[in-house]
């Protein structure tokens, strides 16, 4: 249990050892509260190991050690983390940068599409639509989707949303309407998106939008202003 010293993750391992799990390997940068957690479950059944999740050595370190302490790891539970208010990107579940990767929300997000519908319909392989994310979070660190209303039809679900972000980053794909390869330009744009999905069997297989790709261009100065009002 990553970021298993407090909140979430402390209330998980608990509740695993309430289970019955065999092992609970509390794992954490904070090592008094961590090892607290590790000293509140039964004896030899509990252990604390310090890990830095941001630090892909000390995670092949931490799965090494626990593979010695107590047998192979039958679940990871990538919980640590911290939240951020108000994004970066909250749609919905929410997305840091510094946790994409194979098991980051990127890749989770690009999970709940539906490998025959979806991906084969837009033409993106399952990776392809998780680099696009990964792609749209380098460009806009901040991107936030925030959710105003969301019309449930039986298997189709619509959302309106407010889409901001704040250029920083160089896109390598085109995102949007935005060219690839566009320089930051350091401003933020806020427009509206509506989003109509499809879904079967829980996973969406069909997605259109409207989405104010103009008015981000302008907001961002890489369309001129409308002056024709
Ligand atoms: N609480 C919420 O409402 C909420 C909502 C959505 C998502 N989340 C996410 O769930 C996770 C747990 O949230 P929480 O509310 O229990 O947070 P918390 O701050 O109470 O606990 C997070 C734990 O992660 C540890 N941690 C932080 N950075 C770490 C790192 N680099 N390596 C190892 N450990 C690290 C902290 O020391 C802390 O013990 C976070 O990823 C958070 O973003 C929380």
């Amino acid at each position: 249990m990553t970021g298993g010293a407090n909140g979430i993750g402390r209330a998980l391992s608990l509740r695993f050892a309430k289970e019955g799990a065999k092992f609970i390997a509390v794992s954490d940068v904070d090592e008094a509260n961590g090892k607290a957690v590790a000293d509140e479950i039964e004896k030899d059944r509990a252990g604390f190991f310090p890990c830095d999740v941001s630090q892909e050595a000390q995670v092949n370190n931490l799965v090494e050690s626990v593979n010695r302490a107590a047998g192979q790891v039958d679940i990871f539970c990538s919980n640590a983390g911290i939240a951020v208010a108000g994004g970066p990107v909250h749609a919905e579940h929410r997305v840091l940068p510094d946790q994409l990767g194979q098991d980051g929300p990127a890749a989770i997000a690009a999970r709940r599409v539906h490998g025959d519908g979806l991906l084969d319909w837009v033409g993106l392989g399952r990776q392809g639509l998780e680099a696009r994310i990964v792609d749209i979070l380098k460009t806009f660190p901040d991107w936030h989707m925030e959710i105003l209303e969301i019309a449930d039809a039986g298997d189709v679900v619509v959302v309106r949303c407010k889409v901001s972000g704040t250029h920083l980053g160089v896109g390598t794909m085109s995102m949007n309407n935005m060219p690839p390869g566009s320089q930051p330009t350091g401003k933020r744009f806020e427009v509206t998106h509506m989003h109509w999905h499809k879904l079967r069997d829980g996973v969406i297989v069909e997605h259109y939008a409207n989405r104010d790709d103009l008015g981000m261009l302008r907001q961002l100065g890489l369309v001129p202003p409308d002056t024709q009002k």
